[in-house]
């Protein structure tokens, strides 16, 4: 029997990995460490059953009308999968699975090293110490931050990222919110975080951290309107999506002082534009969308999704389908 093709576009991190899509695969894989151009994508999909992608690579309609019907599975290496269209994918019948769990921890981190670095001006500090004539140490007007101890942590999205972080942010002593659309009762009792209306939350915290994905829902949940009820004290954190944030108001937010600042991972275009306005201001933080990258993630990430898209193939059900109803409403096509 032929082996399925697939269409790899970057190299696992590890050789164990690639080797057991190799075995059972014919694998067509993009050597660069960069993800293929748009041209390229749609070349190398043509006639596969199986797609490994990662979230640079926008897998839309036309991807899949250009693969062809035999494709089975897009599997996506990271727990976001909105540059999928899964609906799309549903309605053709082919698995969408993503690699969450893996990334909690090391996601959780970055928010707390982000909310950190904000309140205490890591990185203007550090360049001063790089700078000559800029250190002035114990003066009280010098690089003054804020505590992150004892302060209130708001955190939109209590899934598991947003859980992660409030078990580090209990160590800080922190009071915890939470705004949800489902109220997580065991976490609330386990952890002492308290449930708040989206609004009250935004009045409340001295930190706001976003941990929702991106949905038609959530998309500019964050806008004018939200940042102008945040203290003028308090600093907002994206580690999830940009476009979860109405990005033309919190520039504006940033620039008249409606809130203190602001430390994003997550951008609404990625690269981030270098002459954009949030690269020239000094109440921000940004990092390059880096949040998971340790490589115990991508270690782990690896294994999930080789298995993933093998499951898929083989005619097993994958065990985190972005699309379970694929599995109940379809047989596989192996
Ligand atoms: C993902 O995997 O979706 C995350 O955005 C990585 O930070």
């Amino acid at each position: 029997m032929p082996k399925p093709k697939i269409y790899v576009t970057r190299r696992l991190p590890s050789e164990k990995d690639m080797k057991k899509l190799y075995e059972y695969c014919e694998v067509d894989l993009n050597e660069r460490d960069e993800p293929p151009s748009r041209e390229e994508l749609l070349e190398h999909v043509k006639g596969k059953d199986g797609l490994l992608c990662l979230l640079t690579d926008k897998i839309d309609r036309e991807v899949m009308d250009i693969a062809g019907s035999q494709l089975k599975v897009i599997s996506t290496y990271s727990v976001g999968f909105d540059h999928i269209e899964v609906e799309e994918a549903t309605k053709r019948g082919i698995y969408v699975t993503h690699t969450p769990g893996v990334l909690t921890d090391a996601v959780a981190d970055h928010a707390m090293a982000l909310m950190l670095a904000i309140a205490r001006r890591l990185i203007e500090a550090h360049n001063c110490v790089k700078t000559k004539g800029c250190w002035r140490t114990w003066s009280p007007t010098f690089l003054l931050g804020e505590d992150v101890y004892g302060k209130t942590l708001g955190i939109i999205g209590l899934g598991r990222i947003g859980t992660a972080i409030a078990k580090r942010a209990k160590g800080f002593n922190m009071r915890i919110l939470y705004y949800d659309i489902v109220r997580r009762e065991r976490v609330e009792k386990e952890l002492g975080v308290e449930y708040r209306p989206l609004d009250e939350l935004l009045r409340e915290a001295d930190f706001v951290s976003i941990n929702v994905a991106l949905t038609k829902e959530t998309y500019h949940m964050i806008g004018e309107r939200e940042l102008k009820l945040m203290k003028p004290s308090a600093y907002l954190i994206n580690t999830a999506r940009g476009a979860v944030v109405d990005t033309s108001a919190l520039v504006k937010a940033l620039r008249e002082g409606w809130i203190a600042g602001a430390a994003l991972d997550v951008f609404e275009e990625e690269p981030l534009p270098i002459d954009h306005p949030l690269t020239k201001m000094e109440n921000v933080i940004l990092t390059p969308h880096m949040a998971a990258h340790t490589e115990e993630f991508f270690r782990e990430a690896a294994v999930t999704v080789a298995k993933e898209v093998l499951k898929a193939l083989k005619g097993e059900r994958p065990a985190y389908l972005a699309n379970p109803e694929v599995y109940s409403t379809t047989k596989l096509r192996t």
